[in-house]
């Protein structure tokens, strides 16, 4: 049982009044499709709104039915998704949408749990859907939500834990309005994204803020409580550019690994940020392309960092020059240098390709 320090008509009360005057409109309201709103959700967890719109009408226009997503292409598909980050998103958008066609006739699941059952759709995702689209009575639980909740009703849990993790979704199932489920989570779901934000919280224009046990208790920073703290492994990439006459080497990402199926320059791991010796190269393109005769080689001199959430990504170019052809077998491809914005690259190689200072080619 849980005890609630705030009733929790007097929490949905508050909360409907800071909608009615903040509410914001999503493009998918007006006719509820499912398959938009979980296009829009999917895309919506990377990023903010402002940021994610393109995205979504981007992808609405390529693929306006989960039909047309299927029968794409994941390079395409990958390609439109380049810049948003876990590519495995886009990648389970394009299974999920066979498995729609497949299994379900095209028609998509009209409840929670026969949605938790496609591929990339957990429980915030389908607890969207299904309310947003179908007016099931199940509340959203994500990032935002935890927010919200440990502060108004003082919930010191920590939200990385299963028992923290039950707690709220317990919460989330009790506050839900049974007669307005879609209004009552896209309100929660606008609060927690506007009002009650991480950091620079201005809870004084806030109208629940005489309830909010964070705030009343001058705690809100405190909340909500992580119990581990991220620690980071850091990689060091070196890249190579390498050319052939007006061509350039590429490969696709195959091995499990971060970016699977996105496309890059080769590039030799180490353990140190150490710059590359000409041996290394030359070794590599033996072992890798079969290639045993000469070549040109220039560092860049340039560095670039990806942040992701558990890798820390170092990144330094170098510009191969070979004087004679490969032998190139899978991942490995060359392509006309014209042709390199076709292809979906991780954000560390498009700063890379962006950066007006390098030249590609001599
Ligand atoms: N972020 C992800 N989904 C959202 C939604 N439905 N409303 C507001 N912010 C969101």
């Amino acid at each position: 049982m849980l005890f609630l320090v705030v009733d929790k008509s007097v929490f949905r009360k508050q909360l409907y009044k800071w909608y009615d005057r903040n509410k914001r409109e999503h493009p998918w309201m007006l006719h509820k499709d499912p398959y938009k709103i979980w296009l829009y959700e999917i895309i919506m967890q990377q990023t903010r709104i402002s940021q994610g719109t393109p995205y979504y009408e981007r992808f609405i226009r390529a693929y306006p039915t989960v039909q047309h997503l299927a029968n794409g292409h994941i390079d395409d598909i990958l390609k439109l998704w380049e810049g948003l980050g876990y590519y495995s998103r886009a990648r389970n958008l394009h299974y999920a949408a066979n498995q729609i066609c497949q299994d379900y006739e095209g028609r998509f699941p009209s409840t929670s749990d026969e949605l938790l059952k496609l591929k990339g759709i957990g429980k915030y995702t389908s607890a969207a859907i299904a309310s947003f689209s179908f007016d099931e009575k199940i509340g959203v639980v994500d990032g935002n939500v935890y927010r919200v909740l440990s502060r108004v009703f003082g919930i010191a849990e920590p939200i990385d834990q299963t028992n923290g993790k039950k707690i709220f979704d317990h919460l989330a199932q009790v506050l839900v309005d049974p007669k307005e489920p879609a209004h009552y989570n896209q309100a929660i779901m606008d609060f927690g994204a506007l009002q009650c934000v991480p950091k620079q919280t201005q809870c004084i224009k806030c109208t629940m803020h005489k309830h909010c046990h964070a705030y009343t208790n001058d705690a809100v920073q405190s909340f909500p409580v992580k119990s581990k703290k991220l620690t980071k492994k850091i990689r060091y990439f070196n890249y190579l550019v390498i050319s052939i006459d007006q061509k350039i080497i590429i490969r696709q990402r195959l091995h499990k690994d971060i970016w699977q199926l996105l496309f890059e320059y080769p590039y030799i791991e180490d353990q140190e940020s150490n710059e590359l010796k000409k041996t290394k190269i030359k070794k590599w393109l033996t072992e890798n392309l079969g290639y045993t005769d000469k070549f040109e080689w220039k560092n860049e001199q340039k560095v670039f960092k990806q942040q992701l959430t558990h890798q820390t990504i170092i990144g330094r170019f170098y510009k191969v020059k070979l004087l004679s052809k490969p032998k190139l077998s899978t991942p490995y491809k060359q392509i006309d240098v014209k042709m390199i914005t076709k292809y979906a690259f991780p954000k560390i190689i498009d700063c890379y390709l962006n950066d007006n200072s390098i030249s590609l080619f001599d």
